[in-house]
């Protein structure tokens, strides 16, 4: 048996710091771990991903912005995800599918039950066991992002760039989808410090473990 669990939450919510944190603990744990992330994962859904985020593309219209980001899971779970679920692996993956509802649908205002439609097409319907969703205001989350992009030098991408009431859109969206998913939903508080917070998702995730080789 495989697992697949997916992080969600605003920008700079901590998300590629837990799947970090907790792929070292499932290694130790003797399982075989697969990381990866959205948009991207593979060669070309990184292209994609370049496509998607470079601040400098002039106005994107909505819909340009959903067919790219579906096109990049596609391949995603094509050549990365599925393979290795197959395999038998854990997958943790640094957003998916709700990035594009919470985004897509409940940011940009792009109709959610297309979405949800063009997702599951996109993805053949495979959909995670468990998702992670870390929630902190969205203050919280460009603060720290202001911090690591001052720390690392690097650029705010196109979608940082977007204004505070964009994100809060992203983060009720999904609280939304908490409340609409909780078999697979787990909300976790994100202001918590790092070694709290990884403490908490590996408890979430025990139950999980037993279903993996
Ligand atoms: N629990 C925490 N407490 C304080 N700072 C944290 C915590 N977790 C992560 N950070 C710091 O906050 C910044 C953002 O963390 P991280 O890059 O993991 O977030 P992210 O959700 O992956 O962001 P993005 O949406 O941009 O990918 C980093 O500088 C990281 O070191
Ligand atoms: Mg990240």
């Amino acid at each position: 048996m495989s697992l697949f669990i997916t992080f969600e939450g605003v920008e700079g919510s901590g998300k590629s710091t837990q799947i970090l944190l907790l792929a070292e603990t499932l290694r130790q744990g003797g399982f075989n771990v697969l990381t990866t992330r959205e948009p991207g994962g593979c060669p070309l859904s990184d292209k994609i991903r370049h496509l998607l985020l470079h601040p400098d593309q002039g106005e994107v219209a909505s819909e340009t912005e959903l067919f790219l980001y579906l096109a990049a899971r596609a391949q995603h779970v094509f050549e990365i995800i599925r393979p290795a679920l197959a395999a038998g692996k854990i997958v943790l993956c640094d957003r998916f599918a709700d990035a594009t509802t919470a985004y897509q649908g409940f940011a940009r205002g792009l109709d959610l039950s297309l979405i949800h439609r063009f997702n599951d097409f996109a993805v053949g319907g495979l959909v995670p066991d468990l998702t992670l969703l870390l929630d902190m205001p969205v203050e919280n989350g460009q603060e720290r992002l202001a911090h690591r992009n001052h720390t690392t030098g690097s650029r705010r991408d196109r979608l940082e760039l977007e204004p505070d009431t964009f994100h809060e859109r992203v983060r009720q969206g999904y609280l939304c989808l908490a409340r609409d998913y909780p078999e697979r939903f787990r909300v976790v508080n994100a202001l918590a410090g790092r070694e709290e917070l990884a403490l908490e998702i590996s408890t979430l995730v025990e139950p999980f473990l037993a279903e993996v080789n």
